[in-house]
């Protein structure tokens, strides 16, 4: 990612942290259209869940620079995914989710620069999360 990319990720992602809640909702709905076999990973009440991705999502948005400090939070995220029983081809279910979702709610503000900022910045953190369970997964 580059500076510019950098910039419209924290830009859009401003306009996100007023409606975190509902942006959040929107996600794992999404999410669970696009995959229903998904939902039994995840506990009934959805709202504590919510909260942390989108916690999660906001630590990593302002950590981009230096990305190094990420990487040891990324490495431990990825780990614990591990145990949730998380496999490779869900990211790319989750993926698809976020970025339909970020579409949805930036509107006229999700522009083809800005998605493509999004896009590298989420295939950057899972090829990171997936290389280090290499052997694992
Ligand atoms: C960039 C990608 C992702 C981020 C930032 C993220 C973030 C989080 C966070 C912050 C938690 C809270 C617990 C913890 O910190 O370990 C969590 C839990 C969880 N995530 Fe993710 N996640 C990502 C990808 C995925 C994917 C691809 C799946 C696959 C469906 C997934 C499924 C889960 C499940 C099952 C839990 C545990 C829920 C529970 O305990 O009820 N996540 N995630």
């Amino acid at each position: 990612m580059d500076e510019r990319q950098i910039s419209l990720i924290k830009h859009s992602w401003n306009h996100i942290l007023p409606q975190k809640e509902e942006t959040g909702g929107l996600f794992y709905q999404t999410l669970f259209w696009d995959d229903p076999s998904l939902r039994f990973l995840f506990g009934t009440n959805l709202s504590p869940q919510i909260r942390k991705f989108m916690d999660m999502m906001t630590f990593i948005v302002d950590n981009l620079q230096p990305f190094d400090r990420l990487e040891k939070e990324l490495k431990a995220l990825a780990h614990r995914h591990f145990q949730y029983g998380v496999l490779a081809v869900d990211y790319d279910t989750v993926g698809d989710a976020l970025m339909k979702t970020l579409a949805e709610r930036l509107q006229e503000q999700w522009t083809p620069e800005t998605e493509i900022a999004w896009r590298n910045l989420y295939r950057t953190i899972t090829q990171l999360m997936l290389n280090s369970l290499k052997s694992r997964l």
